[in-house]
């Protein structure tokens, strides 16, 4: 799968852009605050309807204006696909495959696989457990839609049940209605754990390989679910923990507290890993993540790689960019330095300045960004 073209009318900074992509390495480099960024958001709006920034879909619209338009045209085993996401203020948004409108946003799921890359993912092994449940959720819904039904229902109910556990205490005549939403925490948070369980076995042998490669052999990286608790025993928990969850009013147990658990020698690389350990754990996972993806659909995933290249020594660099040789691969940097240059094949290139992007041949630019009158950092 590739992504030929990408048109953006009133989103974000673009008034409009028609942008047309290479089914290798584009790079699309400028200053701060320009709108490379944006370009990749709205590519993984189409994948997974959503922004990657967790920002509200009226956020995404111009500013002063009603509407706004993506369409993304793509090959799929050769044959062309295009999605079309619709976003109007004070209207849920409308996504249309190939010019049919959806019903369920589950549905645009595995249309479009892309794997997002940030720096921010690099902290993922060191910050709290709620990136690494992201970053599972994330994978699931797009590997299965299905997923995202169990997922959706599961959070809905969490909130109801702790609405209802702040009720109790002035309407005690409530309580019999906590095992009704019991018996569905069970049902639903049993499919997100199954799955969750699954996915981590699966993934979990490929970022021990990778890792491997990457560390030059030197350490084997473990990963593992942490589930807060099982699918057999989610029940019986509910019922133990019923007193401290009333004396909480929240639910203290189930999926929503999950965790994925990194080792390296037996050592909690979460907790105890060296700066430069968590970070080479959270690039495993994430090269992991294309492989696993090209394992289970039979297509490449988009990569997305926003920024990330500045953020990695020369040897994490160099694996990355191994990785990247056959996924189409959009990337975002602030300039064309020499190391991007030279290590980099790059099909096409963009220079992105306040919503507009203009795209350089190669002959242009002589050596360094600086040519292009780019300035690296931020
Ligand atoms: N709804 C909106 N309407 C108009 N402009 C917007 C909107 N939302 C964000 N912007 C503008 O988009 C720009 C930021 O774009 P983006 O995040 O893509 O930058 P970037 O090129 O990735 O920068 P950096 O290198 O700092 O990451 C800012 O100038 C911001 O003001
Ligand atoms: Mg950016």
């Amino acid at each position: 799968m590739f992504i030929e073209s990408l048109k953006l009318q009133n989103y974000r900074n673009y008034e409009s852009l028609d942008l047309k992509l290479a089914d290798g390495t584009n790079v699309l480099y400028g200053d701060n605050a320009q709108g490379k960024t944006n370009i990749l958001e709205a590519i993984y709006l189409c994948a997974l309807g959503r922004s990657h920034r967790g920002t509200k879909d009226r956020e995404l619209i111009q500013f002063d204006r009603d509407e706004a338009h993506v369409r993304l045209g793509a090959r799929k085993d050769g044959v062309p696909v295009r999605i079309d996401i619709h976003l109007k203020k004070g209207r849920g948004k409308g996504v249309a495959v190939n010019g049919m409108p959806l019903r369920r946003m589950s549905d645009l799921f595995g249309e479009l696989h892309v794997v997002f890359f940030s720096p921010e993912d690099l902290s993922i092994v060191k910050n709290g457990p709620s990136e690494r449940r992201k970053f599972l959720d994330m994978e699931l819904c797009q590997l299965y839609p299905v997923y995202t039904y169990h997922l959706a229902n599961y959070t809905k109910v969490v909130v109801q049940r702790n609405h209802l556990l702040k009720d109790l205490e002035e309407k005690p005549e409530l309580m019999d209605t906590l095992d009704v939403w019991d018996s569905q925490l069970v049902r639903y948070g049993s499919e997100v754990i199954r799955r969750r369980r699954e996915f981590t076995s699966q993934i979990a042998e490929i970022v021990g390989r990778t890792h491997a490669g990457i560390s030059g052999g030197e350490e084997s990286l473990r990963v593992s679910y942490e589930p807060n608790v099982t699918e057999e025993e989610f029940a019986e928990k509910l019922r133990k923990m019923r007193p401290r969850d009333l004396g909480a009013r929240a639910t203290l147990s189930g999926p929503h507290h999950d965790d994925l658990k990194f080792e390296i020698g037996g050592i909690d690389v979460r907790r105890f890993g060296s700066q430069g350990q968590q970070r080479t754990a959270a690039l495993s996972l994430k090269l992991a993540e294309i492989e696993l993806v090209k394992m289970r659909t039979g297509d490449s995933p988009v990569l997305l790689l926003d920024d990330v290249l500045s953020e990695l020594d020369t040897k994490r660099q160099g694996h990355l960019l191994a990785e990247i040789r056959n996924v189409q691969t959009i990337v975002t940097c602030t300039g064309l330095d020499d190391f991007i240059l030279k290590n980099l094949h790059i099909d096409r290139r963009f220079l992105v300045r306040a919503g507009n992007v203009t795209e350089i041949s190669d002959t242009v630019i002589p050596g360094a960004g600086a040519a292009a009158g780019q300035e690296r950092g931020s």
